[in-house]
């Protein structure tokens, strides 16, 4: 009989992961704690913008018209426990209020909710991005709670999917990652994933520290990459170099290559920033805190880059923000996605608003969650509304949809033809030859 899944937590993770495993044919159960959100995905609406999952979504939930019915929503551990053969524990490790250390708190009250429902064999698997150690204490306070004793295996299967690619992510990975203590929960691990693996996808079998590892290692290494090339911008901008074309000429070196050497203004989000701080506490609980010092500098060149944009507007507009109209184009920390946390744009926004200046902000999707996290900047239905009068544009999130902006067009509604490009994704001839002072992080003022 085909296995059945069951999936903790429906966030971005979650709900991406739940529907992505009903396309690959298993029957699964969606678990989360938030009545709301399980209603919304019982109806087959997605609680947040990501593009294609709410059509991957739609062909399997139950009660839909014309779906597969393999997929269903429930807030109770007992069905949980009963359904599944295999468990993915899904929730959220943020970053603990006032500390480097990440709050394990959802992903400890998974499990211990779980456990004393399960009756059969059945083995729980971590794909949240946790310290290294986790999987080792969970697995035995599993066993401990588990009616089925020592029946009731952990395994961790850290994620990469990316907000914006989270369903391709998901059905096709680059590889697939998987720390176990037994024969077992190989095989199981390798049944799930028989889709992707059919297609070639690396299988890469480690010990549970490992494993843990390899999700946090990635995204430090990513980090590094944005924070190594936003230093050389800060350095180009010092001795009158272009990032873009340093950028550009480095990766053609296939050990560099081109991706994430996008300068701007930094990383943000739900996972880089507070994935390497909570790296660097872990470091530090095992001693081996030298290891990682190169990470804080990693962090202070990023959040330096957003005081540095707010600086090259407040300078562009004359020294003071008092009274001047600054339009925000991008509120998400990056394109496709509507996620505010730990956002560059929202970030650049409201420093500029607490020194006085009047922001209006436009973003395509992330404006419903910017207006509960910033409820006193100024908001725009579109970016030529936001750039009505306004004395400095500042394109901060690098939407598709602001690339296809006619400069010509926008020139006739702004008060000043000033536009700074914080993404270095905007072509700079093109808004020049329409009248425009285009300025951009690491790059000649031309
Ligand atoms: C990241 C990892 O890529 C993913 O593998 C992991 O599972 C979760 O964390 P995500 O947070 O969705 O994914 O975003 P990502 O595409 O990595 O971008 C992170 C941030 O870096 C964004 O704010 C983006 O704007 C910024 N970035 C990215 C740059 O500033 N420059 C670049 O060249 C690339």
């Amino acid at each position: 009989m085909a296995l059945r899944i069951t999936v903790i937590g429906t966030g971005y993770l979650g709900a991406t992961h739940a529907a992505s495993l009903a396309e690959l044919g298993f029957e699964v159960l969606g678990l989360d704690v938030v009545p709301e959100k399980i209603e919304m995905l019982g109806r087959g609406k997605v609680p947040m913008y990501e593009p294609g999952l709410e059509e991957v979504l739609r062909r399997h939930v139950a009660g839909i018209e014309g779906s597969s019915g393999r997929l269903r929503f429930t807030t109770s551990w007992e069905e949980a426990g009963e359904f599944g053969d295999v468990h993915f524990v899904c929730v959220n490790t943020p970053q603990k209020r006032g500390e480097y250390a990440c709050d394990m708190s959802y992903v400890d009250s998974a499990i211990d909710s779980l456990a004393p429902h399960l009756r059969r064999p059945a083995l729980v698997v971590g794909k949240s991005t946790v310290p290294v150690g986790s999987a080792e204490r969970l697995a035995a306070r599993l066993r401990e709670l588990a009616p089925v004793g020592e029946g009731a295996e952990l395994a961790w299967n850290p994620e990469f999917l990316r907000e914006g690619f989270a369903v391709k992510d998901t059905l096709h990975p680059d590889r697939i990652v998987v720390g176990v203590a037994s024969e077992r929960s190989e095989k199981l691990l390798r049944e799930v994933y028989a889709g992707p693996l059919g297609e070639g996808t690396p299988f890469v079998v480690t010990d549970f520290p490992t494993a843990e590892l390899v999700k946090t290692a990635a995204n430090s290494f990513l980090a590094t990459k944005i924070s190594f090339i936003n230093a050389m911008a800060e350095v180009c901008e010092a001795a009158g170099g272009d990032v873009a074309k340093l950028a550009e000429a480095i990766g053609y070196d296939e050990r560099i290559g081109h991706k994430f050497l996008r300068a701007g203004i930094g990383f943000g989000g739900g996972c880089l920033p507070k994935d390497i701080r909570a790296f660097m506490a872990r470091a530090g609980e095992l001693g081996a805190d030298q290891a990682l010092t190169f990470l804080r500098e990693i962090d202070s060149i990023n959040m330096r880059r957003r005081g540095e944009m707010v600086d090259m507007a407040r300078e562009t507009v004359g020294g003071s923000f008092l009274g001047v109209r600054v339009a925000v184009l991008g509120a998400a920390f990056k394109p496709d996605s509507d996620d505010v946390r730990d956002s560059p744009a929202l970030n650049v926004a409201g420093q500029i608003h607490l020194q006085g200046g009047q922001v209006t902000v436009y973003d395509p999707k992330g404006m419903e969650n910017a207006r509960r996290l910033f409820p006193t900047l100024g908001y725009a239905d579109s970016a030529v509304d936001a750039v009505r009068g306004a004395d400095v544009v500042l394109h901060l999130t690098e939407w598709a949809e602001f690339r296809e902006l006619d400069p010509v067009a926008l020139g006739e509604v702004a008060g000043r033809r000033v536009l700074l490009d914080g993404r270095n994704a905007l072509d700079p001839e093109r808004w020049r030859e329409a009248g425009w002072t285009y300025r951009a992080m690491g790059r000649p003022r031309a």
